[in-house]
C-alpha cells in the first residue's frame, strides 16, 4: 500500500481513528538545532501512557516519509533528538514550522499525534546572492535616477530574518527601502548628486543587509559603480594662438608645429581629429595637418616672394562633434634664395673713341626680390677699366666711361657687371658686356722716316718703280685708308708730276720719263698721305732721287779741234829737246766719276819713236831729239778712253810739223785745192775775224781769270794739301766738278772755242795763237811746266782749203 498518495492515506487513517481508535495528540515546541539526543517530550506523562504499555505495545514514531528527526526511547517514554534538525531545511520560509509524526502502539492499536515545533533561531545572516554588484551609469544621469538593487537572503524568519540595509558611503547615492507586498524587502540606490566621470571614475560602495537577531547578523555586498563617461567636454587647444617662424626654403614634410588640444572625456568621446576649419582652404596646398597628432608640416612650395604670412584657423574636434578652433599665424621669413637679376635696359655698343667722359654706355636694372640684406643688392664692375657704375635711382644703375678712350689702344672692352646682394652667404650674378670703341679719325698717317730717298740710274725706261712710300694709320677702316698723292712742286721749272707719279693705292712712285745724270743729279720732292676721314688727316714725307751716273757720254776731245773742215799742227822746231811740250789734248767726258776718268794714249804715229802721249794728262811730248831727217809732216792720233764700264773713247788727229819756220811749213802743206784769189779775199776776212776774235777772247780771258783766281783762293781754305793730287789714282765723287785735272773746265771750254770756231771766219791762213790758251786754267791741279812760249795754229775749213795744207 505505500505506493499511494499521502492525502489518501490520511484520510482513511482518519476514519479508522474516528471510528475506533484512541486518539490523543501532544504538541511540543523545540529550536532548531539542537544536539542529537537532546530532550524533546515524556510521552508517558503528555500521553498519559505507562511504562508498560509502551512496551507491549510496540510504541514507535511512524513518519510519513520516514525521516527520523525525533527518536523514541521507549524505556523512558521519552522523545530526543535524533538527528539535527535545521528549520530552514524542513520548513523554509514557511512559518510555523512543524514536525509531524505518529506514535503508533500495537495491542490495541494506538495512534497518538505528536507535532513538534521548530522553533527558528538566527543561525543564518543575510546572504547576497553575488559577492558585488556592478553598475555603469552615465554621467549625464540626472539626480533621482533609481538603480535596484539585488537583495539579500536569510533563510531565517521572523525576525531573525533580513530587517534592513545600509549603504555606504552616502554621498552620491542614497537608499531607498522597500517592501514588496509578501513584505520581503528590497532597497533601491537612489542618484543624488550627479556623478562626473572627469572627476571621479569609478565609486565602490557597500551595501549591508541586516537581519533582526539578538545579536544581529549581517551580510554586506560591494557595488561598483563605474561612471560612464558622456561627451560633456569639448576639446580645448593648448593655445588659443600659435605662432610660429618657418624659413621660405622649408623643405616638404618639414614640421614646423605641433598644435595639441585636449578634451576631458574619455574613449572617443575625447579621441580629437584635427583639422584646418572650413575657411582657411587657401592654405591646404601649402600645409598639411596630421589629424591625428596634430603636427602641421610643410607641403608645398613656400615662398617669402609671394606670401609673407598665413593666418590657418584650425579645429580639433573630438568624435561626438565638439570642436574648438585654434589660429595659427605662420611667418614666413625670407632666405636669400634668389639671385640678382641684371637686366639691361640700353646698351651702346660700340661707342665712339672720342666719348667724353661720362658718357653712358648701358643702363641697367638690377633686382633681387629677397628682402632687407637679401635684397640689398651692390653693383661693380671688374677693376682697371675706364668705367664706372652710377646708381641713377633705386635699382637703375648706368654704366658710364670713367677716362678717355682710345681705340687705338683698346679697341674693345669686356666690363663684367656682377651684382652681389647681402645675404649670407651672398649670391651674384654676372654680366659681361664686350664693349666696342669705334673708329674716329683721330690720327693722322705717319711715315715712318721723314725722308725717303731712292737711286736710280739715269736713262731708265719711263714707268720705272723708283720706290714705294708707305705711310701708317692707326685708326681702322676708312680712317685708316691711305691715298698716296704727289705734291706739286717745281722741279727744273716743271711741274713734279713731269717727272713723277705716285700710285695712289701702292704708294709706288714711278718715273715719268728719262733721267738725265748730265742734266739733274737728284730730285726732291713731297708725297701726301691722306686717309679717308671726314674730315681727312694728311702727313707727306720727302722724297729724295737721286740719280746715277751711266757711262753714256764718250769723251769729246776739246783740243785739238777736230772739225771736218780745219786742220791744226802744232809747230816743233827742229831744235826741240827732249821732252819738248807738242801740244796737250784736251778732252772732256760729261759723266762723273770713272765715267769720266780719261786716259790717254798714243794710237797711231808716223814715228813713233818721236812723241810720247802722257796718260793722264794728254800731254805730247818728244821723247828724243827732232833730227833734220824727220819728216815735216807729222801725223799722231791719239786715243781718249774714260774708265766707264765699258769704256767709251774718242781719237783725234793731231797733227805736227816739224819745222823751224812757217814757210817752211807751208811748204809742206802746199796741197790745199783752193784757188790763188778766193783765198786772198779769205784771208782777210780771216785776218779781221782773228783780230775781232782775239780782243773778245782776252777780254774774256781776262774776266775769267780773275773769277778763277778769285774762287781759288777760297777753296785755298778748304784743300789745304792738295798739290799733287791727280798723280795717285783717287777719283772723289765730284772729280769732274772740282775742276779736275787733266780735264779742262768743260763749260769754259766751249766758250773759249765756241766763238772760234765760226763758220763765218773767213781766215784764209793760221796765225800764231797766243801761248796762253793752255795756261787759262789756274785750278789746283794744272801744274803743266811751260818752259817755252810755243805757238799754235788754228785752222778752219777755210783756211785749210785756202792754203791747201795737205792734211
Ligand atoms: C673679350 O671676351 C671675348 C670672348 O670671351 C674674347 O674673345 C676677347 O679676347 C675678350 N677681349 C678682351 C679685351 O679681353
Ligand atoms: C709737310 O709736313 C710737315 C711736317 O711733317 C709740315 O710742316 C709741312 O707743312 C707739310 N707740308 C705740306 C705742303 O703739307
Amino acid at each position: 500500500m505505500g505506493g499511494v498518495g499521502i492525502p489518501s492515506w490520511k484520510l482513511l487513517f482518519l476514519c479508522i481513528c474516528l471510528a475506533d481508535v484512541t486518539v490523543g495528540q501532544v504538541r511540543y515546541s523545540i529550536p532548531e538545532e539542537m544536539a542529537t539526543g537532546s530532550f524533546v517530550g515524556n510521552i508517558i506523562q503528555d500521553l498519559g501512557l505507562d511504562a508498560k504499555r509502551l512496551k507491549s505495545g510496540r510504541a514507535r514514531i511512524f513518519t510519513e516519509d520516514s525521516s527520523e528527526y525525533i527518536g523514541l526511547n521507549v524505556h523512558e517514554g521519552t522523545l530526543v533528538v535524533k538527528k539535527r534538525i535545521d528549520r530552514e531545511e524542513q520548513c523554509g520560509v514557511v512559518f510555523p514550522c512543524s514536525l509531524h509524526f505518529q506514535i503508533i502502539l500495537d495491542n490495541p492499536m494506538e495512534l497518538h499525534r505528536i507535532d513538534v515545533e521548530i522553533l527558528d533561531i538566527n543561525d543564518n545572516a543575510p546572504v547576497f546572492a553575488k559577492r558585488e554588484m556592478n553598475f555603469e551609469i552615465s554621467e549625464m544621469s540626472t539626480a533621482g535616477t533609481r538603480f535596484s538593487l539585488d537583495s539579500a537572503r536569510d533563510p531565517d524568519v521572523g525576525l531573525n530574518t533580513l530587517q534592513t540595509y545600509k549603504l555606504n558611503p552616502t554621498d552620491h547615492f542614497k537608499l531607498n527601502m522597500l517592501s514588496r507586498p509578501d513584505g520581503t524587502k528590497y532597497a533601491e540606490m537612489v542618484l543624488q548628486t550627479v556623478l562626473d566621470r572627469e572627476n571621479q571614475e569609478a565609486h565602490t560602495l557597500t551595501l549591508t543587509a541586516y537581519d533582526g537577531g539578538d545579536p544581529p547578523k549581517s551580510g554586506s555586498v560591494k557595488i561598483n559603480v563605474i561612471v560612464k563617461d558622456a561627451n560633456d567636454n569639448a576639446p580645448a587647444f593648448s593655445q588659443s594662438l600659435y605662432r610660429v617662424t618657418v624659413p621660405e626654403n622649408a623643405s616638404q614634410g618639414t614640421v614646423i608645429l605641433k598644435v595639441s588640444a585636449t578634451d576631458a572625456d574619455k574613449g572617443v568621446n575625447g579621441e580629437l581629429m584635427y583639422s584646418f576649419s572650413q575657411n582657411s582652404d587657401n592654405t591646404a596646398s601649402v600645409f598639411n595637418m596630421d589629424s591625428q597628432t596634430g603636427k602641421l608640416s610643410v607641403e608645398g612650395e613656400l615662398n617669402y616672394e609671394k606670401v609673407k604670412y598665413y593666418e590657418i584657423d584650425v579645429d580639433a574636434t573630438d568624435k561626438g562633434g565638439l570642436r574648438d578652433t585654434s589660429k595659427v599665424l605662420i611667418e614666413v621669413t625670407d632666405v636669400n634664395d634668389n639671385m640678382p637679376v641684371i637686366s639691361i635696359i640700353s646698351l651702346s655698343n660700340p661707342i665712339p673713341e672720342d666719348s667724353a667722359p661720362d658718357t653712358v654706355v648701358t643702363m641697367l636694372n638690377i633686382k633681387d626680390v629677397d628682402s632687407g640684406q637679401n635684397g640689398n643688392v651692390k653693383c661693380f664692375i671688374n677693376p682697371g677699366l675706364p668705367f664706372k657704375m652710377k646708381l641713377s635711382s633705386a635699382n637703375f644703375y648706368s654704366l658710364v666711361s670713367d677716362d678717355v678712350l682710345d681705340r687705338e689702344t683698346t679697341p674693345e672692352y669686356n666690363i663684367t657687371i656682377t651684382a652681389m646682394d647681402g645675404g649670407s652667404p651672398p649670391y651674384s650674378t654676372n654680366k659681361t658686356i664686350n664693349l666696342r670703341i669705334s673708329d674716329v679719325n683721330d690720327n693722322a698717317p705717319v711715315f715712318p722716316q721723314p725722308l725717303l730717298s731712292a737711286f736710280v740710274t739715269e736713262n731708265n725706261s719711263p714707268g720705272m718703280s723708283l720706290l714705294t712710300v708707305k705711310a701708317n694709320d692707326r685708326d681702322s677702316g676708312n680712317n685708316a685708308r691711305i691715298s698716296y698723292f704727289l705734291e706739286d712742286s717745281e722741279l727744273n721749272g716743271m711741274s713734279a708730276s713731269a717727272y713723277f707719279s705716285v700710285n695712289a693705292e701702292s704708294g709706288e712712285i714711278l718715273a715719268v720719263r728719262s733721267f738725265d745724270y748730265e742734266q739733274t743729279k737728284h730730285f726732291q720732292f713731297r708725297v701726301k698721305a691722306q686717309d679717308g676721314g671726314s674730315p681727312p688727316l694728311s702727313s707727306n714725307v720727302t722724297v729724295k732721287i737721286l740719280i746715277q751716273d751711266q757711262n753714256d757720254n764718250p769723251p769729246q776731245v776739246l783740243y785739238p779741234v777736230q772739225s771736218s773742215g780745219s786742220v791744226v799742227a802744232e809747230m816743233v822746231p827742229r831744235s826741240a829737246d827732249v821732252g819738248y811740250l807738242v801740244t796737250k789734248v784736251v778732252a772732256v767726258d760729261v759723266d762723273s766719276g770713272q765715267n769720266a776718268w780719261l786716259s790717254y794714249k798714243l794710237q797711231k804715229a808716223t814715228d813713233r819713236a818721236l812723241f810720247e802721249v802722257g796718260l793722264q794728262n794728254g800731254e805730247i811730248r818728244t821723247i828724243r831729239q827732232v833730227t833734220d831727217k824727220d819728216a815735216v809732216k807729222q801725223r799722231l792720233t791719239v786715243i781718249v778712253e774714260d774708265n766707264g764700264q765699258p769704256s767709251r773713247s774718242a781719237t783725234v788727229i793731231v797733227n805736227v810739223a816739224v819745222a823751224d819756220s812757217f814757210p817752211e811749213v807751208l811748204s809742206e802743206f802746199t796741197d790745199f785745192p783752193h784757188d790763188k784769189e778766193y783765198n786772198d779775199n779769205l784771208t782777210f776776212y780771216l785776218v779781221l775775224a782773228l783780230a775781232v776774235v782775239s780782243f773778245l777772247f782776252i777780254t774774256c780771258l781776262v774776266v775769267i781769270v780773275s773769277v778763277k783766281i778769285y774762287r781759288w783762293r777760297r777753296e785755298r781754305l778748304f784743300y789745304k794739301s792738295s798739290g799733287n793730287l791727280p798723280v795717285i789714282p783717287y777719283y772723289p765723287p765730284l772729280y769732274a766738278d772740282a775742276g779736275g785735272t787733266g780735264t779742262l773746265k768743260q763749260a769754259f771750254r766751249y766758250e773759249v772755242y765756241g766763238t772760234t770756231d765760226s763758220k763765218k771766219s773767213d781766215l784764209k791762213c793760221p796765225q800764231p795763237f797766243s801761248q796762253n790758251t793752255l795756261s787759262v786754267d789756274h785750278s789746283v791741279t794744272t801744274t803743266v811746266p811751260r818752259q817755252n812760249t810755243q805757238s799754235e795754229i788754228l785752222f778752219t775749213e777755210e783756211v785749210r782749203s785756202a792754203c791747201r795744207f795737205p792734211l
